[in-house]
C-alpha cells in the first residue's frame, strides 16, 4: 500500500440520495467523495456487520463533515503470457488506482435526545422520532443530563468510523479520527449557528447570550467493542448515557472537551 492521502466532504446537497439502493446505483448529482464513503459504509456496516442498507444513510449525513483516506493499489489487469517455449509475448499490465479504504464524520448540533438506556433500537437511535421532519435538522432541545453532558451545551458527534478489514491495525482509523478532530480543532466555529439564517427562536434562545456556540465538547456513540480505542484519542465513557442497542450492537456514549485556541478559529 502507497501512503494513504485523505479527502474533505464540507455539508452537500444529497436531497437525490436514494438510501434503498446501494453507492453504484446513485444518481449523478452525488458529490464522488460521498460515494466513496458509503462505499466503504456500505462494505463495514452493511456487508460485514450486517446493519440493513436503507439504514445505512441517514438525515445527518448532508449536514455532516465527511473524510475519505485512499490507498494507492495496483491491481494486474493483463497476466503475463508465454508461448509454448516459455518466451515471454504478452508483458504484466497493472494499474494503480486510488481506493477508498476508510471514513468518518463529524455532525454538526443541534441533536435529537440522547438515546434511552436499555432500549433496543431497529437502526440508529437518533433517528426514530417518527414526528421529526427528516428533512430539516432536530430542533434545538434541552437534554437529559448525563455525565459528561449537562444536557445544553452545543456538542459535535464524530461517527460512522469504518476501515476495510484488510487495511486494519495499520492506524488508518487512527489518521482519520487526528485528521477531524484536528480540522474541527482549527475550524471551531464552522458549525455555528448564524442568527440571520436559523432566526433566534430556532435556536431555542432569548437573548444573544443564549445563542447556541459551540466550545469544544465532542460525543461519540461507539460500539461497546471499540471504546477502549475512541479512550486511546481522549474519550471518555458517559456512565449516566448508559447503554442501548442499534441494530443489535451494544453501544455507549463516550465524550471528550477539545481545547479551543481562540487565536485558530476561522
Ligand atoms: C474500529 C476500526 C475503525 C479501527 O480501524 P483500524 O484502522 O484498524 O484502527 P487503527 O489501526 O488506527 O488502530 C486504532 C487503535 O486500536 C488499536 N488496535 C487496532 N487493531 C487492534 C487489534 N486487532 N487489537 C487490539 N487493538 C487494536 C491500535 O493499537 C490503535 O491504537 P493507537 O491509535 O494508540 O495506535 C475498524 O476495526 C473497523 O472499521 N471496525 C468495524 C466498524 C466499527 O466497528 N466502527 C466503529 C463504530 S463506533
Amino acid at each position: 500500500m502507497g501512503t494513504p492521502f485523505i479527502t474533505f466532504l464540507g455539508p452537500s446537497n444529497l436531497d437525490a440520495y436514494d438510501p434503498k439502493l446501494s453507492y453504484t446505483q446513485q444518481p449523478e448529482s452525488i458529490p464522488k467523495t460521498f460515494l466513496e464513503a458509503m462505499e466503504v459504509r456500505e462494505e463495514v456496516f452493511v456487508k460485514e456487520q450486517g446493519v440493513p442498507l436503507e439504514n445505512e444513510f441517514d438525515s445527518d449525513d448532508a449536514r455532516a463533515c465527511h473524510w475519505v483516506v485512499y490507498a494507492s493499489v495496483n491491481t494486474t489487469v493483463q497476466a503475463e503470457q508465454k508461448d509454448a517455449d516459455g518466451k515471454v509475448i504478452a508483458r504484466k499490465q497493472s494499474v494503480t488506482k486510488s481506493l477508498p479504504i476508510g471514513t468518518i464524520r463529524l455532525v454538526p448540533f443541534p441533536h435529537p435526545p440522547h438515546p434511552t438506556p436499555g432500549a433496543s433500537y431497529t437502526e440508529d437511535a437518533l433517528e426514530t422520532d417518527p414526528d421529526r421532519d427528516f428533512t430539516k435538522p432536530p430542533p434545538y432541545i434541552v437534554d437529559r443530563a448525563t455525565t459528561f453532558h449537562d444536557g445544553k451545551e452545543p456538542y459535535i458527534k464524530l461517527g460512522r468510523i469504518a476501515v476495510l478489514k484488510e487495511f486494519r491495525g495499520a492506524g488508518i482509523a487512527r489518521l482519520l479520527a487526528n485528521a477531524a478532530i484536528t480540522w474541527i480543532q482549527q475550524n471551531f466555529t464552522y458549525f455555528n449557528p448564524s442568527i440571520k439564517t436559523v432566526g433566534m427562536e430556532n435556536m431555542n434562545a432569548s437573548n444573544i447570550a443564549e445563542i447556541p456556540v459551540w466550545k469544544g465538547l465532542l460525543c461519540v456513540h461507539a460500539q461497546e467493542q471499540v471504546t477502549k480505542t475512541w479512550a486511546k484519542w481522549g474519550f471518555q465513557i458517559d456512565e449516566e448515557m448508559g447503554t442501548w442497542m442499534e441494530e443489535g450492537i451494544p453501544h455507549v456514549g463516550m465524550f471528550q472537551r477539545l481545547k479551543l485556541d481562540p487565536n485558530a478559529g476561522t
